[in-house]
């Protein structure tokens, strides 16, 4: 008999689910609130923007994006890296750049994880030359053992251990982005 293969894409409802669709909801409406909270007073006049970094980000900033009580409007960028999560250096590059200008403007950038930091750290410093009145970071998920640039977020739902995860934007192969809870990848497939 041949040894059974482990399959490549085994189906989401066999992985371990790290944090639920209610446990995601409850914390990203406590992270709206916040921001409601930090950037009522500010009195710009003009809508926050918030940058999400393409894919995985994009059903996180949905919901972010509702969270927040205040006007807040969304632009989009996306990068790819070279070999990423090997180089210390900011081996990223930017493929979309935002559609709308940002300067004066109160910017947060929102992503799915925070993991080496190469990518935010290289967004960051890019967003910081169009001169926003105010720049920072929300991510969805912080994998704070895996960082080779020192960079921080600001509003983070949640600090995970070395694991690669899938689900609420998040893909392995580009599947699994439409899980609705984050689950846990069997066998860590990059690190
Ligand atoms: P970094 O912080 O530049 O290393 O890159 C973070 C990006 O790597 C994230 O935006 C994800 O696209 C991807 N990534 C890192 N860890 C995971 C994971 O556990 N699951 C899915 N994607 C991941
Ligand atoms: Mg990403």
């Amino acid at each position: 008999m041949p040894t059974a293969v482990p399959a490549v894409f085994p189906p989401a409802s066999e992985m371990e689910v790290l944090f639920s669709a209610d446990q995601i909801a409850a914390r990203v409406a406590a992270l709206g609130q916040q921001i409601t909270t930090e950037y009522g007073g500010l009195k710009s006049g003009l809508p926050i923007v918030l940058i999400g970094v393409l894919k995985g980000a994009a059903i996180f900033l949905a919901d972010l994006a509702r969270a927040i009580s205040i006007d807040n409007t969304f632009d989009f960028v996306s990068v790819s890296s070279y070999g990423r999560a090997r180089v210390s250096s900011g081996a990223v590059k930017l493929i979309k750049d935002i559609d709308n200008p940002i300067e004066g403007r109160h910017v947060i950038l929102v992503e799915d994880i925070l993991d080496t930091g190469l990518t935010l750290s290289y967004l960051r410093g890019l967003m910081l030359q169009h001169k926003p009145a105010s720049l920072k970071i929300a991510t969805c998920l912080d994998k704070p053992s895996r960082r080779l640039v020192p960079i921080e977020a600001d509003y983070v739902g949640f600090q995970i251990p070395n694991e690669f995860v899938i689900g609420y934007g998040m893909d392995f192969a580009e599947i699994y982005r439409n899980v609705p809870d984050i689950r846990i990848f069997p066998n860590n497939p990059t690190h």
